[in-house]
């Protein structure tokens, strides 16, 4: 059974990943992130891990679908003390998810004009695929997954054995945790080159359009072993 605490918990991380991501962006990881630049981030949700890269410099392209479903996910929520404990609600003056950056509308099929970058995945979904449809439609050479490890990890089950199969981790860095997550980053490159052609498609390019949602301008907060300053988290 879950404690009074461990629910108030799960109501403030809930608040917090529907305000920032589902992954915690840390010194660390971003370090690793431009280490590995450019990057081309799919299913970038409100492009958090984008901002905190291109406040840094690193040249970062992010993508996301963002169905009806997901827009009502990310939908701005309010923390509110009640009776039973911590609750994250649907704010009452905010109904549309606010972006912290630009994130270009589109998915996998956008990845065949950037195989120069590395293919950024961020707490892919389990279920919607878009994560495996990337990986084959990716033709670089690089891809970083953030997000859990293993049989029960983040993303579906056909991205985690592609994942397995074609490509080797090379690199990695500590991702800030939740309690009760295991959360890793981890660069891979392709176990065999598949002799890919590097050339840009210029007509995928021109059609690129930016999500139209809310936009923020406050600056990112970015955890830090280090630091104990937050005082961005709650300025919007
Ligand atoms: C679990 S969320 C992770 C979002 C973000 N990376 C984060 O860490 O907060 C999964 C994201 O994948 C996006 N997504 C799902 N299917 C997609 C597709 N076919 N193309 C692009 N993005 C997609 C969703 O809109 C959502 O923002």
């Amino acid at each position: 059974m879950r404690t009074r605490s461990g629910q108030d918990l799960q109501q403030v991380r809930r608040h917090l990943i529907g305000t920032y991501a589902f992954g915690i962006p840390g010194e660390e990881a971003l370090d690793c992130l431009a280490r590995h630049a450019p990057i081309v981030e799919v299913g970038a949700g409100l492009g958090y891990w984008a901002r905190c890269l291109r406040e840094r410099g690193v040249d970062v392209v992010a993508y996301d679908a963002m169905s009806d479903q997901w827009q009502a996910w990310f939908r701005p929520t309010v923390l509110e003390r009640t009776a039973g404990g911590l609750v994250a609600r649907g704010d009452p003056l905010r109904f549309e998810p606010v972006l912290w950056t630009e994130v270009l509308e589109g998915g996998p099929e956008r990845l065949a004009a950037h195989a120069e970058r590395t293919l950024l995945l961020c707490w892919p979904d389990l279920w919607s695929g878009f994560d495996e449809e990337s990986l084959r439609a990716y033709e670089g050479e690089r891809v970083v997954c953030v997000g859990e490890l293993g049989e029960r990890g983040t993303g579906s089950d056909g991205f985690r054995r592609l994942l397995g199969r074609a490509w080797r981790p090379i690199d990695d860095a500590p991702v800030p945790r939740w309690p009760g997550c295991d959360d890793h980053l981890v660069v891979y490159a392709r176990s065999a080159s598949r002799g890919t052609s590097r050339t840009t498609s210029r007509a995928s390019l021109s059609s690129r359009r930016p999500l139209k949602l809310g936009a923020r301008s406050s600056p990112p907060f970015v955890h830090s072993e280090n630091s104990n300053s937050a005082t961005s988290l709650g300025s919007t």
